[in-house]
């Protein structure tokens, strides 16, 4: 049981007489604005129009009855029973579960609530991994493991972006102007100067358009050469992706992109027709959407398909392959209208897991307050952006603690973090500005500062004579305010995945260091008293539950740094 179910369990007695249901009681309950006001309150201004009594009598007749074990003394202020909870008995319940469960400590106890599909990262080839992409990948990352923690299945994929008119231009630049020598040595950049100057060569000369349009014709019919120079620039386009994940820890289910529902887009046509759906305009095909959406082009006049067609094949082939429960697409808020008509063009088609598919937007990344760009041949490769992170990580190392032990992985542990934590610590709908130096430094609300914090908590637990640690009590206040946190945390857990939201989680830890940081600068931890082996304890549920929540963001934490 946690604080806020030991209150309502104590209230429900003396509210017999009223139509309040525990789920109502639990709802109502909430945190004093002030702590010193209490641990937690039961406003009664809903009993009060329910009893047509005033709140504050009411209050008064609950708080004269009010009896728990776990509950050490009763207030009442205003129209709020507020109660204080036994520090030492209510503190260790929560940290010897918290010992005891180690890092399942907030998991959720049923084993699957069925399979989450994430659609994440999805970079396009031939083209830098964008900022974009970067965010995608790290909040798709983090739900995937949030989600596992909530007892889902994850299923993790990546629809990599390796399909349409846009490798058409390409194979017809590539004949015309490449080389093989320097798309080899230096893929990503060539492929995209060639697409660049695909589209200033065409400004001249429109037959060019036309010629692109027929090598993307080619590729879907599978001719050999266009099929072959395509699955060319992929490989080579994977292989660089593949360096940046391989950084930032982050692996897939499946690597399905785009080109992988080709075979499948003539069944998704037919299905449209048959299900008297599909309507010709211009030559192209379309379905007619309602809420003032503009039609979804399913597929265009010359017989090749789009975007669209291949998302409605992909959620299609997701449904019969996963049976998913959800099926999450993280990708910027750009596209919501793509999302909204994909699963609007489902619900047409009466597929009622339509109500399954969530799209997840996000804000964002600005440098300087602007978009960062990777148009017009400015490109900014991720993996140089993460690289730097990693050296200026070292170097803040080098100066801080010299003689630290396998400094190149504390160094990547904690730079390629900083990027992550970064990203994840504000709601993700908003924008992100990015700043190497403010989110590499260890003060601050920052990705070190967490894994600093915990690589304290280590050093600590490695000094002390003993090694198993349990909690006798301690009354204090900051070690309570550490407490009343460790216990808030399977209820972030959930939340932050109800709401999608990996920023939940990177809040709560940050308050937890933040917590554990005033208690250590105020007393003595390793002091050999009575109280010693309590003190150990709480540092150690600390460390268990700050390493936990840094997983599930997709870091790691340095045992010592
Ligand atoms: N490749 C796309 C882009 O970069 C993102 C794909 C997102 N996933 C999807 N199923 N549409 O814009």
């Amino acid at each position: 049981m946690n604080m806020k179910e030991m209150f309502a369990d104590a209230l429900m007695p003396h509210l017999k007489e009223t139509p309040l249901t525990s789920e109502q009681v639990l709802q109502l309950i909430e945190k004093p604005k002030y702590e010193n006001l209490g641990d937690l309150a039961f406003p009664c201004f809903q009993l009060s129009k329910l009893l047509r009594k005033s709140p504050a009598i009411i209050a008064n007749e609950i708080a004269e009855k009010l009896q728990s074990s776990s509950i050490s003394s009763v207030e009442v202020k205003g129209a709020y029973v507020n109660v204080f909870f036994d520090k030492v008995l209510v503190g260790k319940a929560i940290i010897d579960k918290v010992i005891a469960r180690g890092t399942s400590y907030g998991s959720n106890d049923v084993n699957s609530r069925g399979k989450v599909v994430i659609d994440f990262s999805s970079p396009n080839i031939a083209k830098p991994f964008s900022m974009g992409h970067l965010r995608s990948t790290v909040i798709g990352n983090a739900l995937a493991a949030i989600a596992e923690k909530n007892g889902y299945e994850s299923v993790k994929i990546n629809h990599l972006g390796d399909w349409g008119t846009q490798f058409g231009k390409l194979i017809t630049a590539y004949k015309l102007w490449g080389n093989e020598e320097e798309v080899r040595e230096n893929t990503i950049p060539t492929l995209l100067k060639l697409y660049v100057q695909f589209h200033e060569e065409a400004e001249k000369d429109p037959t060019l358009v036309e010629e692109g349009r027929r090598s993307f014709q080619k590729l879907e019919n599978g001719d050999q050469e266009a099929v072959a120079l395509w699955k060319w620039f992929r490989n080579e386009s994977l292989k660089e992706f593949n360096k940046v994940y391989t950084l930032l820890g982050v692996t897939f289910d499946a690597v399905q992109g785009e080109s992988y529902y080709n075979e499948h887009m003539e069944e998704v046509v037919k299905e449209l027709e048959e299900k008297e759906i599909l309507e010709e305009s211009d030559g192209a095909l379309v379905v007619t959407l309602n809420d003032d959406m503009p039609p979804c082009l399913i597929q265009k006049n010359d017989g090749t398909t789009l975007y669209a067609t291949r998302d409605l094949a992909a959620a299609k082939f997701r449904k019969e392959t996963y049976d998913f429960v959800k099926c999450l697409y993280i990708v910027g808020g750009e596209q919501q209208l793509h999302f909204q008509q994909l699963f609007q063009v489902l619900q047409i088609m009466d597929e009622e897991w339509a109500a399954d598919m969530v799209h997840i937007p996000f804000g964002l990344i600005l440098k300087d307050g602007k978009k960062m760009s990777t148009r017009k041949g400015k490109v900014v490769l991720l993996e140089e952006v993460l690289q730097e992170a990693i050296n200026k990580t070292k170097q803040n190392i080098i100066d801080k603690n010299p003689l630290l032990d396998n400094i190149d992985d504390v160094a990547k542990q904690v730079g390629v973090g900083a990027v992550i934590f970064h990203d994840l610590k504000n709601e993700r709908i908003g924008n992100v500005e990015f700043n190497l130096d403010q989110m590499l430094t260890f003060e601050g609300e920052t990705g070190p500062y967490v894994q600093y914090t915990i690589a304290r908590g280590n050093t600590l637990l490695a000094k002390a004579k003993t090694k198993q640690h349990s909690f006798k009590g301690l009354d204090g206040d900051l070690s309570w305010e550490v407490i009343k946190l460790l216990e808030q945390f399977p209820a972030v857990i959930e939340r932050a995945f109800t709401a999608y939201e990996p920023s939940i989680v990177a809040k709560y830890v940050i308050k937890l260091a933040q917590a554990f940081n005033s208690f250590y600068g105020n007393v003595k931890i390793l002091q050999e008293d009575k109280h010693q082996e309590s003190r150990l304890a709480l540092t150690q549920s600390v460390t268990i539950v700050l390493t936990e929540g840094l997983r599930l963001l997709g870091m790691q934490a340095p045992e010592k740094m």
